[in-house]
């Protein structure tokens, strides 16, 4: 499926021949609704494991894989499984893995070990977010919702703001839309973003960076991820914000996007959320058509 076997690790490992291959897929199944859904792999057993909390990505693989006629396996890691008896990820992953599933989707920490573990495997695996780094179907379906709107990605201009440098959505996203053509631009601060000083296009203003943008994406604060988190939620909101008010400067042909979770008022404002230029349920729904097309392409490739 992907440049270097059956599982989507990394982002750079999607090639655009493939991205491509798998919006086309996915514009079927939204046209369709999932009628014809093909069932060469109607037996196959899924597995989703989550070291971390999720809303979207979880729900949107198991609805993914329902919706292709799979009955996947979710376990809640950090509740039901003997992990709360002190058993490690890498183990629990070991024991999931002597059960052969046909497909592992799998969100975890930063965690080198479990990568490499990962990368190891025969069986296809699918990233549903890994560490600061990587997070290639939010990508997916971002680069869909954009191409969805606009048709192309050449020269579209794509503004992520915030908390760059703890967000895999961020970098995920830079490195994908950027291979596709577009330009990615960053409205940050020296520490949210110092990874990434050497971007070309870098703004000093919020007004600024507005005015330059096809597609506004607001990221929240990762909190969970700082060593050491120097901004309360009201100078976060502060400096980056996108609120009601901004509204007013964006023209019509400018959206919104967000990965989620936002955190209300801190990254964005519901009124942004809900504004005639939000794309953010329109990204959420199409995840699910994203997702089933890269389910379908890999277990079509392994059940040939
Ligand atoms: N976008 C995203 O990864 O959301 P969840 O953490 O809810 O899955």
């Amino acid at each position: 499926m992907s440049k270097s076997g059956p599982s989507l690790l990394f982002t750079h490992q999607l090639s655009n021949e493939v991205i491509f291959s798998l919006f086309e897929k996915a514009k079927l199944y939204k046209e369709t609704q999932f009628h014809n859904i093909p069932d060469s792999y109607s037996g196959a057993v899924p597995l989703l494991l989550f070291f971390e909390p999720s809303t979207r990505t979880k729900v949107s693989f198991q609805m993914a894989m329902s919706r292709l006629g799979l009955k996947p396996i979710m376990i809640d890691v950090n509740e039901q499984s003997s992990v709360v008896k002190g058993e490690t990820y890498l183990d629990t992953l070991k024991n999931i893995m002597a059960m052969k599933p046909d497909l592992l989707v799998v969100r975890y920490g930063e965690d080198k070990e479990i990568t490499n573990y990962l990368e190891a495997q025969e069986t296809p695996v699918i990233n549903g977010g890994g560490g600061v780094s990587e997070h290639p179907t939010q990508a997916l379906l971002d680069a869909f919702t954009i191409y969805e709107e606009y048709g192309q990605f050449q020269n579209r201009k794509i503004l992520l703001i915030g908390d760059i440098v703890h967000s895999r959505v961020a970098s995920s996203n830079i490195h994908l839309l950027t291979s596709l053509g577009a330009q990615v631009g960053l409205f940050s601060d020296e520490d949210l973003c110092k990874d990434y000083s050497s971007q070309k296009y870098m703004f000093e203003t919020l007004a600024q960076a507005l005015a330059w943008a096809d597609v506004i994406m607001p990221l929240r604060p990762q909190k969970e991820r700082f060593k050491q988190y120097g901004y309360s939620a009201s100078s976060y909101a502060e400096k980056f914000c996108l609120r009601q008010e901004h509204l007013k400067m964006l023209r019509s042909d400018q959206i919104v996007m967000h990965p989620g979770p936002w955190n209300e008022s801190v990254d964005i404002e519901e009124a942004v959320v809900n504004s005639e230029n939000s794309r953010i349920f329109q990204q959420v729904e199409n995840g699910v058509y994203v997702r089933a097309a890269l389910i379908d392409s890999i277990l079509s490739e392994k059940h040939k």
